[in-house]
């Protein structure tokens, strides 16, 4: 038996893949490189999996995939439970879909995984899994009764490992546990669990919390085209590029760094996530300034819909289905409009907008929202448009639903 298994190199992984290939299983270790700020890494995780008895180690290029996702992210500003931008939650969409691919090429049917039994990760995978690939088995460790008899829980993996000569070095006192990639970090669980732990209890890695950046305000540009950031600063980048940039600017002044979150998790669970995400920070803000000139009430009406059901979608891991499927297209009528150029200053944390310019489809008129004697609306018109909404009103007050009260 073979299996194709998401590995991160971390003590899980390497406990797997051990105790799988000790009972006569294959394993293939699998990994991305979605563009992880700790990217160095990955040679070691390669040498780390080998080690833990992998018989091939294959990395998956997936950043210009995540790259775009995030795009889509930003342009659907997805975040879940307001202050969550799903970089993990998409991060497994992507994951999953470019093993998928290369599964297929190699023959390979059984996916497994390392997530929890408790937590969304294992749900993404899975219904992912089943989606593109209904064939497919999907095997996941932590929840087969014989790996958790064996492995009740950290300090029995930290045994075995050392017993087998396998590094989890510093996994020992590993306070919390990081997911990565180029949109950003996800960090939860451990010493995050107890809410006595403050958030600032997470040591920052894509930047500083906002009371330790420097104090002075930097002003950044961004010129999006068609929904697409295309320019920093004056300057073109890809979209690898922009996200690199804006992670580097963005984290030195503390955007989008520490961002707290007690969620709660498809499976019903309430957890707390301290969250890094400065360039999409960066960009999903400047992004919903240009989107505000543009989208009309109703256009905004939905759209909000729209962003709450993919949001939601990413979070669940149904990026892949029909209803994912249907909003995008809805959201792409907006990016397409989306062509401008804002500017805003980042000052400890905080942004805030400085300029709007060049903005193509722009519905923000000076002389209309001038209190000025200027432009197509009349004041005096209000006079017959109010006399209509008034007749309404009254009638809520004649029939008694509604009523003056101290
Ligand atoms: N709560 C977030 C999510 O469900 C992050 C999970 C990240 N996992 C981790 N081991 N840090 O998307
Ligand atoms: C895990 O349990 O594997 C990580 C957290 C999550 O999936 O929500």
């Amino acid at each position: 038996k073979t299996v194709a298994f998401a590995g991160s190199g971390g003590l899980d992984s390497c406990t797997i893949t051990r105790w799988l290939t000790d009972i006569g299983v294959n394993v293939v270790c699998f990994t991305a490189d979605l563009g992880q700020p700790d990217e160095d890494d990955i040679e070691a995780v390669r040498q780390r999996m080998l080690q833990a008895g992998a018989t091939d180690f294959v990395l998956l290029p997936a950043r210009e995939a995540i790259a775009q996702a995030g795009i889509d992210v930003i342009q659907a500003q997805a975040c879940y439970e307001g202050r969550y931008w799903n970089t993990t939650g998409i991060a497994r969409c992507v994951l999953a879909k470019a093993m998928i691919l290369e599964m297929k090429k190699r023959g390979l049917t059984i996916f497994s995984h390392g997530a929890t039994g408790r937590g969304n990760d294992q749900v993404r995978f899975q219904l992912i899994t089943n989606m593109l690939a209904p064939e497919f088995e999907v095997y996941a460790p932590w929840r087969d009764e014989a790996f958790l008899a064996r492995f009740p829980g950290r300090s029995e993996m930290i045994d075995f490992c050392q017993e087998k000569g396998l590094p989890v070095s510093a996994t020992k006192d590993k306070p919390y546990s990081t997911d990565a990639n180029l949109l950003g970090l996800t960090h939860e669980s451990g010493m995050l669990e107890e809410l006595t732990t403050p958030a600032h209890f997470v040591k920052p890695i894509m930047g500083c919390y906002p009371v330790d950046a420097p104090d002075e305000t930097v002003e950044i540009t961004v010129r999006f085209e068609k929904g697409v950031p295309v320019e920093i600063n004056g300057n073109s980048v890809g979209l690898v590029e922009a996200f690199l940039q804006t992670n580097a600017i963005g984290g030195k002044y503390g955007l989008g760094i520490g961002t707290h979150l007690v969620e709660n998790r498809f499976v019903g669970i309430k957890s707390r996530g301290v969250y890094e995400s400065p360039g999409v920070e960066l960009l999903g803000t400047c992004y919903a300034y240009l989107l505000q000139l543009i989208l009309d009430r109703r256009a905004r009406e939905f759209y909000d819909q729209l962003s709450l059901l993919i949001a939601k979608q990413i979070y669940q891991g149904y990026w892949y289905d029909l209803a994912t499927k249907m909003a995008l297209q809805a959201i792409k009528c907006t990016a397409e409009l989306a062509t401008g150029t804002i500017k805003v200053a980042i000052y400890k944390g905080n942004i805030s907008f400085l300029a709007a310019t060049d903005v193509a489809h722009s519905l923000y008129s000076e002389e209309n929202a001038s209190m000025e004697g200027v432009g197509s609306y009349n004041h005096a018109d209000s006079e017959g448009l109010l006399r209509v909404f008034g007749v309404s009103a009254r009638v809520l007050a004649t029939s008694g639903q509604v009523k003056l009260t101290e």
